[in-house]
């Protein structure tokens, strides 16, 4: 793996333009958005790129419509900024921006949209169903067995998410649940958890996520402080090869664009299961992807012009 054909940060700062870096949004990860943006900007700013902050609010369209940018660094998380929508205001106002386009973005923001989508290409994920009512909860027992997760369709950050080991504690998952909208369950894996960050066409180094939680909840994602980090992630090179062709796979079949992190668990008959794709994923000095360049050679502020990088290359059409 090697980045040798990365341009100078003189010349991106040159190419670049005026760029904006929109974070905040009105998404439930609005904080963590705020916080992947800043370290984002600073990054630009000290690579001598005229980069500035725009705080995405609910007046987005106005907010957009009167930018003066040259490209736009989309930092922002979750529902608005990493579904299609800023991305198809953009595609209008014919400003590049960086990561995927309408339609990867608003399937992979859908777990049940991104599940069904690789199912149909035959890449492993756990058995999963819709639950619109509370009697569903029963049904998902007796089709798919216990323990359950429980989880938003349309979030991130593990927000709203909870397992459930037994029959009675799915009223609360659900409820729960329900108050990020669409709801689903979904086989619980018992094993290894990895998350795989990509840049162009290069797979990154995966990392082992271990946490002493049930789960990677939002608490060992940006507060604890034993949740461990392991990359080189231990796997053997036929397994690694194994990881990175389903994640290559997985890319393709979404029509991502970029950047982005596939998530995946390895269960205990020994297959990848692939528990959703990212589009937008956090860019805090803590953050994966970050993490995964780190070892790959890449630093935080190559890593960010390369994304500039990338809005400079003409556009391919329909992604
Ligand atoms: N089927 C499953 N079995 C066991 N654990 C799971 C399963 N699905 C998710 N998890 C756990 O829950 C965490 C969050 O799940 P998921 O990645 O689907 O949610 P998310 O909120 O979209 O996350 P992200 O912050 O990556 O966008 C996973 O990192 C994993 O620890
Ligand atoms: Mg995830």
């Amino acid at each position: 793996m090697s980045f040798d054909h990365l341009l100078p940060s003189s010349d991106i700062a040159t190419k670049s333009g005026r760029v904006a870096v929109l974070m905040g949004g009105t998404s439930a990860e609005r904080e963590v958005s705020l916080t992947s943006g800043s370290f984002v900007l600073k990054a630009l700013v000290d690579a001598g790129v005229d980069a500035f902050k725009v705080d995405v609010q609910k007046n987005v369209l106005d907010q957009l419509g009167s930018l003066k940018a040259d490209r736009v660094i989309n930092m922002l998380h979750g529902r608005g900024g990493e579904d299609g929508e800023v991305q198809a205001i953009l595609d209008v106002l014919k400003i590049p921006y960086t990561g995927s386009g309408v339609k990867a973005s608003s399937v992979t923001m859908d777990k049940l949209m991104t599940k069904r989508l690789l199912l149909g290409s035959q890449i492993n994920t756990p058995e999963f169903m819709q639950l619109k009512t509370l009697e569903d909860c029963l049904k998902a027992i007796k089709a798919i067995g216990l323990p359950l997760i429980i989880k938003p369709v349309n979030e991130g950050s593990s927000i709203g998410m909870s397992k459930a080991e037994k029959a009675d504690e799915l009223e609360a998952a659900f409820l729960l649940a329900s108050r990020y909208g669409t709801v689903m369950a979904e086989q619980w894996v018992t094993g290894s958890e990895y998350t795989v960050a990509w840049l162009e066409d290069t797979v990154l180094p995966a990392i082992k996520l271990e946490t002493p939680h049930v789960f990677y909840d939002y608490d060992a994602k940006y507060k604890a402080n034993d949740t461990r980090y392991i990359c080189p992630c231990g796997l053997d090179e036929k397994q690694l090869k194994k990881l990175n062709d389903i994640v290559t796979k997985t890319i393709d079949v979404c029509g991502m664009r970029h950047w982005g992190r596939v998530d995946l668990m390895l269960n205990q008959q020994g297959d990848f299961q692939v528990i959703e794709a990212n589009t937008i994923p956090g860019m805090t000095d803590h953050s994966l992807v970050p993490m995964a360049a780190k070892q790959a050679g890449l630093s935080f502020q190559q890593l960010v012009l390369k994304l500039i990088e990338l809005t400079l290359k003409p556009e391919v059409a329909d992604v």
